[in-house]
């Protein structure tokens, strides 16, 4: 997994809870990385669950609640990283049917070693309703969830948002318009 996911992680943590916070949770992680994350480095996505899991057991916040945070936070930073992609959308469901069709794509060619997702987008019932299967080895269901919930921020759009486990492992997530 990238750097860049973990040096957000990390500032998410500072700006909520305190520097002191990150060294703690560095500290008492058992880390391969020893915690010296740089952007353009690739770490081992295991660590990413690790400092979260301290994190919950030091702030008292359930794991999953604290991934989901980490996601909304993630879209801020990521569509302040790289405005080119966030710029050109107009509509938030079509903007994340592009994750899968464009966005993940250049990603791949800046990072040949970026640990991706797939996604299956499909608007079966209204135009106004996404459905968006999640596949990965890595089940960031809650990063994603997060991701998702950013996205809907930055463009402004109210909405509804259901999440399914599929038989074979991978997750559903509805998302609907309102408004
Ligand atoms: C500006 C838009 C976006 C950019 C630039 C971007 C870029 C990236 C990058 C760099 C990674 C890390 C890959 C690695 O560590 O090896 C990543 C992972 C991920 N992205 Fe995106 N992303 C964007 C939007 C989204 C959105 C909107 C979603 C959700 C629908 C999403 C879902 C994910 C998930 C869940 C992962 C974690 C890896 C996994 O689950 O296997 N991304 N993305």
């Amino acid at each position: 997994m990238k750097g860049l996911i973990f040096t957000e992680f990390l500032a998410m943590v500072e700006e909520v809870h305190s520097l002191d916070m990150v060294d703690e949770i560095i500290e008492n992680c058992d880390l391969p990385s020893g915690g010296a994350y740089t952007t353009v480095g690739t770490y081992d996505h295991t660590e990413i669950v690790a400092l979260v899991c301290e994190l919950s057991a030091k702030s008292g916040v359930e794991v999953n609640d604290l991934l989901k945070a980490f996601g909304t936070y993630l879209f801020t930073s990521l569509s302040r990283t790289y405005p080119e992609f966030v710029s050109k959308a107009d509509d938030p469901l079509s903007f994340l049917e592009e994750v899968e069709t464009y966005i993940h794509i250049e990603v791949r060619k800046l990072y040949p070693e970026a640990e991706l997702p797939t996604f299956y987008c499909s608007r079966p019932n209204s135009p106004n309703e996404l459905h968006m299967i999640y596949e990965s080895m890595r089940h960031m269901e809650d990063v994603c969830e997060g991701l998702i919930i950013g996205c809907m921020k930055h463009f402004d759009q109210k909405f509804n948002l259901t999440r399914e486990k599929l038989p074979d492992g991978n997750e559903l997530f509805i998302l609907e318009k309102l408004g």
